[in-house]
């Protein structure tokens, strides 16, 4: 039987390549269940998830609800946890996570602060998800898109990939440069304004893993020589100046144009939700793979419940 020796979800580097492997092949198994036998489907019966959001969500907070359900499982939930939890009224993180701890055997949980899912896990007898903290990490995310990205080239050899956009603030692209490195002979380009550059951590990080990577400045030079281009909106909740905000935003726009430029067999990809970054023409662009990659959410974290809960 397949397990997950983790007791908590909160960032990307504590997968390896096995773990990677086991999350993936479930992912596999759950999306031929969902469309064949539903042996799955009361798996998680009995199984309560708390989703405590204090951000907004479309594709995280609902494909985990749905990937509870689909599990046989429950959702326990409130709008806005930041404005109808008792957190309005001051209640600490760590309190209320001790207290869902009583009503619920998972917590997935997004967060403003980066370090926030680190605190929760601190007091929590039951797994955290850390479903995005602040500018910090988003692995459940990053599992997501590796997973895209291996059933797309599974041979996974020499692999270019470019980070286009906000890679200061957007936390995708840190955990999803954590995950690459677990793959042989990647290169990853960074592309972003002057603004959002990606943090130096990451840096040393791939460094250290012996990853090359450089950074551009010009998205039609490198639009053309990567197998993957993952775009990621600028995240202007998160800009501390206007004047920041408005040197990055609309800075890298992937034109049909642009597209048109691209290798035949490479893949575009956005976490979601987009801006004006990806313009509409290009969804019916067989490269283009972020409606493909939010769906694949669902399983990559059906897999994900199921092995964390499936003996607890
Ligand atoms: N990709 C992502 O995290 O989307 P949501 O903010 O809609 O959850």
């Amino acid at each position: 039987m397949l397990t997950l020796p983790l007791n908590h979800v909160i960032e990307s580097q504590q997968f390896d390549r096995n773990l990677l492997e086991i999350v993936f092949q479930v992912a596999d198994q759950m999306k031929a269940d969902l469309l064949g036998e539903r042996k799955y489907a009361k798996a998680l019966d009995g199984k309560i998830m708390a989703s405590l959001f204090y951000e907004s969500s479309t594709r995280t907070r609902f494909s985990f609800e749905s990937a509870m359900l689909r599990l046989g499982g429950s959702v326990i939930t409130t709008e806005n946890a930041r404005e109808f939890s008792s957190a309005s009224k001051g209640e600490s993180l760590a309190d209320s996570t001790r207290i869902m701890n009583g009503y619920a055997d998972v917590i997935v949980m997004r967060h403003n602060e980066a370090g926030s899912a680190v605190k929760a896990a601190a007091v929590s007898r039951i797994p955290i998800i850390n479903a995005g903290d602040g500018a910090g990490q988003h692995p459940t995310q990053a599992l997501l898109d590796m997973y895209t990205i291996v059933d797309t080239f599974p041979k996974f050899s020499g692999l270019k990939v470019a980070m286009v956009g906000d890679l200061r603030y957007g936390r995708t692209v840190r955990s999803l440069s954590y995950l690459l490195t677990k793959y042989e002979g990647v290169e990853i380009v960074f592309v972003s304004p002057s603004v959002c550059r990606m943090e130096a951590d990451i840096k040393e990080y791939l460094d250290k893993n012996n990853i090359n990577w450089h950074e551009e400045t010009d998205l039609k030079k490198v639009a053309k020589e990567v197998d993957c281009v993952y775009m990621t909106r600028i995240q202007k909740e998160r800009f501390h100046s206007v004047d920041d905000y408005k040197a990055a935003a609309s800075k890298y726009i992937l034109t049909p144009e642009i597209v048109q430029t691209m290798k035949q067999d490479a893949i575009i990809m956005h976490p979601l939700p987009r801006v004006d970054e990806i313009p509409a023409e290009v969804d019916t662009d067989p490269r283009a793979r972020y409606f493909e990659q939010a769906q694949n959410g669902l399983y990559v974290r059906m897999a994900l419940l199921f092995l964390l809960l499936q003996n607890n």
